[in-house]
């Protein structure tokens, strides 16, 4: 099963660096990939400019195999009476800065996989290309299929992995709820349906033909021989990339992550519209982290972005998404080669 992953995605090691947008770009998924893992670009917040420039310079830095991933979510109709509710909720905190809460820059948005996008790829023609929350139309799956590169998807449930598998994913990534930043979840929006890797891993494994990765709570040699033992053939590790050099964690988000806030995490809302985990901070402890009133995705964090930009320029992370898994343990301030090295158990 291991060889079939490896050889499908010409990786050495069957280690996935997980794509994470908004904390890591090009530079981490190319030290990942040179180390003979598959390292990752997070793409959902990059504009297309943006998008060829990482490309290009992945490209000069590496001729191994590397993935690039992107969301597939349907954009919300903006709904002025719910964002109304929302910033209405937020304005003591606005008050509270001396700041106008009818006056939010704009800021990137996280704009699904389309067809400008697919023009772009088809330059680069990356060997793998990962989705969130699904998979794109049955014609951008056929143009990305048809430049030769690989599909992987996350599934959160059996239902999941089975819809993925008969829509053309070439492996399927199992995400545990351990998992760091938003769950992948697409076919219910119902948390219960929710489980733990070792519950959902053998599951997924039984239920399809493709490869299973395992992904959540994994961060150490231990856990991947776990992952390979109830037959994941390979892993995707966020989480424990977070505190290398070449990753763009902010300075609150690494503070967080060092310090003993990290043991306490929570499926939150209120930063994007969908859940995601990360680490309990204020406005997750004031608004509950599931609040109704936030803004379908990814329109809540449009109102909250003055606020975290002013929190952060002082040094607070009370209104920042600290996206963060349950299992912080193996998380170093090492080079991400040497990491992965780790993980691998060759180091
Ligand atoms: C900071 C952070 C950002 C993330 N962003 C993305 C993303 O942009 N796309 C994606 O497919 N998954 C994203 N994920 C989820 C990962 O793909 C993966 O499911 C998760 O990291 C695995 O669990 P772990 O964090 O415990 O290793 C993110 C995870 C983290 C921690």
């Amino acid at each position: 099963m291991n060889e079939r992953l490896s050889e499908m995605l010409g990786i050495e090691l069957p280690i996935i660096q997980a794509p994470m947008a908004g904390v890591q770009g090009s530079e981490l998924a190319v030290a990942v990939s040179n180390a003979g893992g598959l390292g990752s670009l997070p793409c959902a917040m990059l504009s297309l400019d943006s998008l060829r420039k990482e490309l290009a310079a992945i490209g000069d830095r590496t001729d191994r195999p590397y993935n690039v991933n992107f969301f597939c979510h349907a954009t919300p109709e903006f709904d002025s009476k719910r964002d109304s509710a929302w910033r209405a909720l937020l304005e003591p905190y606005y008050k509270a800065y001396g700041m106008d809460p009818a006056h939010a820059p704009e800021m990137p948005q996280r704009v699904p996989f389309g067809s400008q996008v697919a023009d772009v790829l088809e330059r680069f023609r990356p060997p793998v290309v990962s989705f969130h929350f699904g998979l794109p139309s049955s014609r951008l799956m056929a143009r990305v299929k048809a430049w030769g590169s690989k599909v992987l998807s996350s599934a959160t449930t059996v239902e999941e992995a089975c819809w993925l598998e008969k829509h053309g994913a070439d492996a399927i990534i199992a995400q545990g709820l351990e998992a760091g930043g938003h769950r992948g979840m697409f076919l219910s929006a119902d948390l219960s349906s929710q489980v733990g890797i070792f519950a959902l891993l053998p599951r997924v494994i039984a239920a399809v033909r493709v490869p299973v990765i395992a992904a959540g709570g994994i961060s150490d040699v231990r856990g991947v021989a776990a992952a390979k033992t109830l037959g994941a053939a390979g892993v995707q590790i966020g989480t424990t990339y977070l505190l290398c050099p070449e990753a763009t964690t902010s300075a609150v988000h690494r503070a967080a992550l060092r310090s003993e806030s990290r043991d306490h995490t929570a499926l939150t809302n209120l930063f994007t519209g969908r859940p995601a985990r990360g680490i309990v901070n204020r406005l997750m402890r004031d608004l509950g982290p599931i609040n109704d009133a936030a803004p379908a995705f990814p329109l809540a964090g449009v109102a909250l972005a003055p606020l975290r930009s002013r929190a952060e320029s002082l040094g607070s992370g009370d209104f920042s998404p600290l996206w963060c898994g349950q299992n912080t343990s193996g998380c170093l301030e090492k080079p991400a080669a040497l990491l992965t090295q780790i993980l691998a158990g060759r180091a």
